[in-house]
């Protein structure tokens, strides 16, 4: 998943959902750092394993919520779980786009797909992103976005600038041909937050200094659009940014189900399906949920100019000379 930086500030601030309020959930915050160690490899064995799963798996003819359920339930039998609702953006979406409750979408040979998934073990999240189309004929932008990857991978390490990165994405992007899409970027991971407060922009821009053992989804974006992402009207993925009492029933269950399963990972409105039993019980309750600024929405985010958009993504760990990419 990425990070939507504000569009009208040159700065790297993000919205104020990373205040995420971790109180009430028993969240392993205080772990033995050995422990975050393994546990991070240990998702990284299994993101590595779902990736290449997803990579022969995925295929025009199937319906975008087999696709969806398919990589997620890959992750719970192999032993992790997923760290936000695998999220398939097609064409002009750059990303946060999952299926619905119901949903009939056919991925079609022309389709540019983005297949974004996390994977957790107690917390620690691997996040990764690739991008399918199948006819080849937005094969060069796909290039030009895993190319990004590499160099910005190739530039990072224990006191790099993050700049820098912003700096090596926008060349390799901008030297074939393409645009990065300037309002996303990737971002710091912690224990059970997806995007823990710095952000990797697709643009040199920024001032953090990465630190030996910092853990960071890095994620180019390129387009042959206008190089930016703004809201689009879906919203299906969410997640909880403060806890305090509801009056309705039906946000009081998803409520519960959400502190209990999900804590302040992200979910999908078809997550909460079988908590709830109706799917006007779900709008019900996310609806109210989120007019509470209890729930933060990810609205999908679309390519201003409706550009295709293709996407590549890692999760590495700085280290002292270079960095260790987990997938
Ligand atoms: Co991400």
């Amino acid at each position: 998943m990425t990070t939507h930086t504000a569009q009208t500030q040159e700065s790297t601030t993000e919205h104020d959902h990373e205040d995420v309020t971790h109180a009430g959930h028993g969240h392993a915050s205080a772990d033995h750092h050995g422990d975050t160690h393994k546990h991070y490899l240990e998702a990284a064995r299994v993101a590595t394993s779902v990736r290449s799963f997803a990579e022969d798996f995925v295929k025009p003819g199937l319906k975008l919520l087999d696709i969806a359920e398919k990589i997620e339930a890959e992750i719970t039998e192999q032993g992790a779980a997923p760290a936000f609702p695998c999220n398939l953006s097609l064409n002009e979406e750059a990303a946060h786009d999952t299926p619905l409750i119901g949903d009939e979408r056919i991925l079609k040979e022309s389709d540019v797909l983005k297949v974004d998934f996390g994977v957790h073990v107690e917390g620690c999240i691997v996040d990764q992103a690739f991008t399918v189309n199948t006819d080849n004929q937005y094969a060069k932008l796909i290039e030009a976005a895993e190319n990004a990857l590499q160099d910005a991978l190739s530039v990072m390490k224990a006191g790099a600038n993050v700049r820098e990165v912003g700096q090596a994405i926008q060349d390799a992007i901008v030297k074939r041909g393409f645009k990065p899409v300037e309002n996303l970027c990737g971002h710091s991971l912690a224990p059970y937050v997806v995007h823990a407060g710095v952000s990797v922009p697709n643009v040199p821009r920024g001032d953090y200094i990465f630190q030996e053992g910092d853990v960071f989804a890095v994620e180019p974006f390129a387009t042959n659009g206008g190089g930016k992402v703004t809201d689009g009207s879906l919203d299906e993925i969410f997640s909880m940014v403060q806890d305090k009492p509801v009056r309705l029933p039906q946000s009081r269950k998803a409520l519960e189900f959400i502190a209990e399963k999900y804590q302040t990972l992200p979910f999908a409105r078809r997550n909460l399906l079988a908590a709830l039993g109706s799917q006007a019980s779900v709008d019900l309750a996310v609806r109210d949920l989120t007019r509470q600024g209890i729930l933060h929405d990810y609205p999908v985010l679309v390519e201003i100019n409706k550009g295709m958009v293709a996407q590549a993504e890692t999760t590495v760990i700085i280290e002292k000379d270079s960095v260790k990419a987990l997938v």
